[in-house]
């Protein structure tokens, strides 16, 4: 279904010092049909690039990424367009994504009106249920909203457009724990019904646990471990890091250029691990640290 091959992504800023962030750093990345795949990862990792990445809404400085057959990095942008309506955010921050001055009717109708779909009220209709509200809330502004009712909102524009994948961008991290888990739960229900495939971002291992066929730890740009059960038996000390939630030490100096990423926070560093790790599989898991090479 969607399949990205060595994705790179190279922030630059500063006007003379050119400071280069590698956000996303050579990433390989696979979402069956149907498949829910989480990415966990401390903040910066470059979770939310690799989400924005997949969905072309910016463009990798290198790499491919193929869904459903189409190479996205190298289409034209009008067909980069209706390929769009496949592919939808839940952005971890619904309040900046929708117009403060449309009422929710115009911005549920809009994108529907864009790709030249239904958009009369009774579609409308139906979409609000779907996801919890009532007609009263189409009618209403942002403002007038609660989180709660406002990721909703977001949620059902994304499947508005009949999309097969969906990033959420840690789509309840900023609601209630009380609204948290009716939001995942939402998600996970149509996720089933559709048969959606989602990349689903999230800070919280044990939203993870529930949700995810399969999960990705991301640190420093690269996805360091992947499988079904890296929460029950972690392979990576990263993970295990995460998993005991332990607190960074400070950012140290020291790293070696070309060495692992994890260089100077990893309790078990040996001499290999002055050499950049390949990504291996072993047992199915897919880690990349010297100690299971
Ligand atoms: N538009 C941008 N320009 C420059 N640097 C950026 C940009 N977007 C992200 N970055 C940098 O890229 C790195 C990864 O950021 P990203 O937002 O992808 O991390 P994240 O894992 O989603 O973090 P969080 O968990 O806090 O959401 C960070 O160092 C960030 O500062
Ligand atoms: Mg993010």
């Amino acid at each position: 279904m969607l399949k990205a091959k060595g994705l790179s992504k190279i922030f630059t800023s500063g006007l003379l010092s050119k400071q280069r962030v590698n956000a996303v750093d050579n990433v390989d990345i696979e979402i069956k049909q149907g498949e829910i795949l989480a990415l966990v990862g401390e903040s910066g990792s470059g979770k939310s690039s690799l989400g924005r990445l997949l969905l072309m809404l910016m463009q990798p400085t290198k790499g491919e990424i193929h869904f459903n057959g189409h190479e996205l990095t190298k289409m034209k942008k009008k067909d980069l367009r209706k390929m769009r309506k496949k592919m939808q955010l839940i952005p971890q921050h619904p309040e900046d994504s929708l117009d403060p001055l449309w009422k929710i009717y115009s911005s549920l109708a809009e994108p529907l009106r864009i790709h030249g779909l239904d958009a009369s009220k009774n579609t409308l209709l139906k979409l609000i249920e779907m996801v919890g509200l009532r007609e009263e809330h189409l009618y209403r502004y942002p403002h007038e909203l609660s989180g709660g009712e406002l990721q909703r909102v977001m949620i059902a524009r994304a499947i508005s457009l009949r999309p097969k994948f969906i990033v959420c961008d840690e789509p309840t991290s900023m609601l209630d724990m009380s609204v948290q888990a009716a939001i995942a739960r939402m998600l996970l229900a149509l996720q089933e019904k559709f048969g959606l495939s989602y990349l689903f971002i999230t800070h919280d291992l044990e939203l993870a646990k529930i949700v995810a066929h399969r999960t990705a730890v991301m640190y420093a740009g690269q996805i360091v471990e992947e499988g079904v059960d890296v929460f029950e038996s972690p392979f990576h000390p990263y993970t295990e890091m995460l998993l005991k939630g332990v607190k960074e030490p400070p950012e140290s100096t020291e790293k070696p250029p070309g060495g692992c990423r994890f260089y100077d926070k990893c309790p078990k560093k040996g001499p290999k691990c002055l050499t950049s790790p390949e990504m291996v599989t072993v047992n199915g898991r897919k880690v990349r640290c010297h100690l299971f090479a």
